[in-house]
């Protein structure tokens, strides 16, 4: 049997497995063996207009994966856990964070996110975050004006910003936004270590040790002196430690790159788009709709897995158990079967439901959180008080990535 080596990882894949026989008949997933995984990294859009061209489902050896690229596939999926695990069998996750909510199927999935309590909804972040993500977004624009002309507004700004609300929201009052920063990364580093690299691996156990000396200190403090964090809520219900350590490590690496991302992708979005900026300065109701437009365009989480429990047909394609399955919803969020024009940035735009955020029982318990944090603080905050602020014309910025895209550098003026 062929194998083939991805590119970029190294990682050796399979020909798509023959499908066992389902009750529906459909056609076999065409091979993409043309996508390679340096092309998506630099601008995976110009690929998945391809695919989705040609059709829903794609088995794509360099991801060693099928890749599921239409709206209504994937919303398909979202909706169907019995047919799509979420339960992947070889999880890098699951080996980097251990085995977290978004890795289980329900009822076991339902008690862990039941235990996350009401710290992410929107009556605890109007009582009780927005305060303070406006007293952090003071000091992180600061910095950025400390450091002058040619400031870089994701790292200057945007990450410290969003690692610093992220630190509070769990409950780590003995680490600082730094490790925050670091102990996500590393962590999503690991959950992308396709090559097994023991670096990767090494870097992602020692920050996952730190995440748990952390915890292990903190929940006797916050058992003693509540307050409205994550970790002080899991202070007081009977869940293992286990799964504590797990889905906070999961939200530390799915609860700061995306807010972070979100923000520096719309404001560069609006730069770009003067005529969009003016409007939003005009009405502050477009900051909303500029935020939502920017996850439909840019989703800042690109892709996630899925499994197969039994043999299916997916809007045509005949799919076996046990088939991997990679969720595209930067492909779904530009399907042209649902968004007119898809490829532009266009605030005004007819309200149709983006994927940015998935769907079914994993939809993102954090969603209120980045809204917030982004479209009502930040973002307003950024436009009002910096009304000069432009890009470097001298230094361009750049953005990467498929299954986390944003920017990576944003030099600006203002
Ligand atoms: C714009 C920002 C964000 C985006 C686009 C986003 C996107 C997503 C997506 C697509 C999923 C589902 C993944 C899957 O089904 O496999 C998810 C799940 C999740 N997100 Fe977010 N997220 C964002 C911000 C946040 C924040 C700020 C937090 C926490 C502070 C958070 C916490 C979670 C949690 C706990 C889950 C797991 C839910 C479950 O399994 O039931 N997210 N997010």
């Amino acid at each position: 049997m062929n194998t083939v080596t991805c590119p970029f990882s190294g990682a050796t894949a399979t020909p798509a497995p023959a499908a066992a026989p389902a009750s529906t008949p459909g056609h076999p997933a065409p091979v993409a063996d043309w996508v390679r995984i340096e092309d998506l990294h630099q601008d995976p859009f110009p690929i998945y207009q391809r695919l989705r061209e040609e059709a829903p489902v794609h088995w794509v050896p360099a991801v060693n994966r099928y890749m599921v690229t239409s709206y209504a596939a994937a919303h398909e999926i979202e909706q169907d856990e019995a047919r799509f695990s979420a339960n992947e069998r070889n999880s890098l996750m699951k080996r980097s964070m251990g085995h977290s909510m978004l890795r289980k199927d329900n009822p076991e999935h339902q008690v862990d996110r039941d235990a996350y309590g009401a710290t992410l909804r929107p009556g605890t972040i109007k009582k009780h975050w927005m305060g303070i993500f406006e007293k952090n977004h003071a000091t992180w624009l600061a910095n950025l004006r400390e450091a002058g002309p040619g400031a870089d507004f994701v790292w200057d700004y945007a990450a410290p910003y969003t690692a610093e609300n992220l630190r509070l929201i769990c409950g780590f009052h003995n680490a600082t936004q730094q490790d925050m920063q670091r102990w996500s990364q590393t962590m999503i580093d690991g959950t992308g270590n396709y090559a097994d690299d023991p670096q990767i691996w090494a870097k992602a156990a020692q920050s996952s040790a730190e995440v748990d000396a952390a915890i292990d200190e903190m929940i006797p403090y916050l058992a003693a002196n509540p307050d409205h964090s994550l970790l002080s809520n899991l202070a007081t219900v009977p869940i293992p430690l286990e799964a504590i350590r797990a889905n906070l490590k999961m939200t530390i690496g799915g609860g700061l790159n995306e807010p972070r991302d979100v923000l520096a992708n719309t404001v560069w979005a609006l730069l770009n788009h003067p005529e969009q900026l003016a409007a939003v300065r005009k009405d502050p109701a477009l900051h909303a709709k500029a935020f939502e437009e920017s996850v439909r365009w840019i989703a800042p989480i690109g892709m996630y897995p899925r499994e197969t429990t039994q043999a299916v047909v997916l809007e045509g394609i005949e799919l076996p158990a046990g088939a991997r399955l990679g969720v595209v919803l930067g492909a779904a969020n530009r399907d042209p079967q649902i968004f007119e024009d898809p490829e532009s940035f266009n605030i005004f735009r007819e309200k149709k439901p983006h994927l940015a955020f998935g769907g079914g029982v994993h939809f993102c318990a954090g969603t209120w959180i980045a809204r917030a944090q982004v479209a009502q603080v930040a973002l307003p905050a950024v436009i009002d008080q910096l009304p000069q602020l432009r890009l470097d014309p001298e230094q361009a910025s750049t953005d990467a990535g498929w299954v986390f895209r944003g920017m990576t550098k944003m030099p600006v003026l203002f």
